[in-house]
């Protein structure tokens, strides 16, 4: 397996195959996954927007992760400041990378493959803090949330409700760079 980063013409180009892993990864309902499509293909658009694929040998997609730059007027970005108190904002919202998705296929997860790219994609990024989202859930039992807390992710908003979805999110963040 490689890992590879993605221009944002490699992600339309591969738009069925990311919807596919994503859909698999998040177990989502085909009406869903739909919706999704439209939105991945405008996210790939946004300024400061970095991807990472991780490939087989044979090409054959087992992973990505993708995000950019976090700015006002975008509706993830909008939920959260209005969440936040004026210090947090400034603090977290002022020059933000947003990690928007990583995802692993089931099989191919559980060995490294998405710890892999979440660095790889927090190297690329820009900004000095990077924020994500993830469902609710018992950390310890939770792969994303141990992938998180072993970036040292932290708190910054815990049992968050997006309008329109009916689970509890926190969002987590840390300072950027990563340590070399
Ligand atoms: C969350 C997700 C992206 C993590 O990717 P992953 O490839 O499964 O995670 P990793 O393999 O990097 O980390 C998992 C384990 O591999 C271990 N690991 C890390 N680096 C490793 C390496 N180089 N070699 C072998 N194992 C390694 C880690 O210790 C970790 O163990 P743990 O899960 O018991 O803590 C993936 O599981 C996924 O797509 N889940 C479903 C969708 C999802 O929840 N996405 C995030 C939503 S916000």
């Amino acid at each position: 397996m490689r890992l590879v980063p993605w221009m944002p013409d490699d992600l339309t180009r591969r738009l069925d195959d990311v919807v596919a892993v994503y859909g698999e990864a998040m177990g989502y309902r085909a009406e869903l996954l739909e919706a999704r499509r439209g939105y991945i293909a405008t996210h790939a658009r946004r300024p400061g927007f970095r991807a990472v694929a991780t490939l087989t040998r044979d090409g054959h997609l087992v992973g990505f992760g993708y995000g950019y730059t976090s700015a006002s007027g975008q509706w993830w970005h909008d939920q959260v400041r209005g969440a936040l108190t004026e210090e947090a904002r400034k603090s977290w919202l002022t020059d933000c990378f947003e990690v928007v998705e990583l995802h692993v296929r089931p099989p191919a997860q559980g060995h490294g493959v998405g710890a892999r790219q979440l660095r790889a994609l927090l190297r690329m990024a820009t900004g000095a803090t990077t924020l994500l989202s993830t469902p609710e859930a018992d950390e310890s039992a939770s792969r994303a949330w141990r992938l998180y807390r072993r970036f040292e992710f932290v708190d910054v908003l815990r049992d968050f409700r997006f309008p329109g979805d009916e689970r509890a999110f926190a969002v987590l963040g840390r300072q950027l760079p990563l340590p070399s």
